[in-house]
């Protein structure tokens, strides 16, 4: 029986699912809901030093449906980080590490360009025992118009200097949480890894506008007649997830052996986290499909991943973690294999052509004559 159990930077996993950052983690009643379901791990919704500042809005989600107008595909949201107050998250992340010692617990948090904020956010989480750090360098909408989330990521420099204070304070492991809202996704997490971080997470929203309604002609969401871009999610970006968890991956194997890459976007079956796994993810995170599907759907999760793992006598993640990296290479080299598999296929093909009566041969007789008739 293949097991699901991971140890990723010391921590302890008893399954590689982890809920993202978002309304799945939103206080203590559905951290702990998500523990019961069998979650491995929970990374609380994003926190920063003054709630204040944090004022959302509603409607906040935009839905894109499938053909059958059913299915939801995409799902943009334009939801800030959380409006709660920190010292009340400090007691719910102590009461949740009380009543669950076995899972998981990840703080995320943000501030602003600010040593001492930083400093002071690491310093008061740990001290109320979460286990690990996620750092929200990516949120696309809102955070940026005060120079926080995906605007640091996105200015490799900043992030690395942000990451230098953070690892200054740190006694807990600590992820970066990449934006895909940028051209070379390697470019700030090779900076993260400088930095000290054990790991990084990808990928945040994408940064996007659902639609228009044709009826009132306005973007949607709207609020008060007016929207903002917001983050896109789910099913609809798995693909760009899964391309940037590569070259993350990639970046890890050439440069940083060892460090962790945790992996999310549109996951939503136990097949889906064995692709992100098989491109170098250490554990999987899920949100959006929180939203749709409830917390149970770890169950499917687990079940799917190991239905993948016993079907192909993989024992542990570690057997297959990585193991599609390998065929990934250029154009031009696609090219050149393919050119010299058709040589070689052309060089077997005539050397079953009969150059004299002494030749022929019963096995091939047919091919023999076809091919003398061209
Ligand atoms: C409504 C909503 C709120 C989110 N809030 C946060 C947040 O506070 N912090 C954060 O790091 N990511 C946040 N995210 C991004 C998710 O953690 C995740 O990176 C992204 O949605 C891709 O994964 P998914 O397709 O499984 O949702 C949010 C996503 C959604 C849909």
């Amino acid at each position: 029986m293949p097991t699901l159990a991971t140890e990723v930077d010391g921590l302890k996993f008893k399954n590689p699912f982890v809920i993202a950052s978002g309304p799945p983690g939103t206080n203590l009643n559905v951290i702990n809901r998500a523990f019961r379901e069998g979650w491995g791990g929970v990374i609380a919704k994003t926190v920063s030093l003054d709630s204040t500042k944090v004022v959302n809005v509603s409607p906040r989600y935009g839905k894109l449906h499938a053909n059958d107008k059913k299915e939801v595909i995409g799902w943009e949201n334009i939801e800030l980080i959380s409006d709660r107050p920190f010292s009340i998250w400090l007691e719910e992340f102590k009461k949740a590490k009380d009543t669950n010692p076995d899972g998981i617990l990840i703080a995320s948090i943000m501030e602003e360009y600010n040593r001492d904020a930083w400093i002071e956010i690491v310093e008061r989480c740990q001290d109320v025992g979460v286990d690990s750090f996620e750092l929200n360098f990516s949120c696309p909408h809102g955070l940026p118009e005060r120079k926080m989330g995906a605007a640091m990521g996105q200015d490799p420099d900043v992030l690395g200097e942000v990451c230098g204070w953070v690892m200054s304070a740190a006694k807990i492991p600590v992820w970066a949480k990449m934006t895909p809202n940028i051209t070379h996704i390697e470019e700030p997490a090779r900076k993260a890894f400088e930095s000290g971080c054990q790991g990084v997470a990808a990928i945040n929203t994408i940064r996007s506008v659902i639609g228009v309604n044709l009826e009132t002609l306005r973007p949607e969401p709207s609020v008060e007649g007016y929207t903002t871009p917001g983050g896109y999610s789910s099913k609809a970006v798995r693909p760009i997830a899964l391309r940037m968890c590569m070259e993350l991956a990639q970046l890890i194997k050439k440069e940083f052996p060892g460090r962790s890459l945790s992996g999310m976007g549109g996951v939503e079956t136990g097949e889906d986290a064995a692709q992100f796994i098989l491109l170098g993810s250490d554990t999987v995170q899920v949100c959006t499909g929180v939203m749709k599907f409830g917390y149970g759907m770890v169950k499917d999760l687990c079940e799917g991943l190991l239905g993948f793992m016993e079907s192909h006598k993989f024992e542990t993640l570690a057997d297959f973690k990585g193991h599609s990296l390998a065929y990934f290479t250029t154009h031009a080299d696609l090219v050149k294999r393919q050119q010299e598999r058709k040589a070689a296929q052309k060089a077997v093909e005539e050397s079953k052509m009969v150059k004299a009566d002494g030749e022929w041969s019963g096995d091939d007789f047919v091919k023999q004559s076809d091919a003398l008739s061209r």
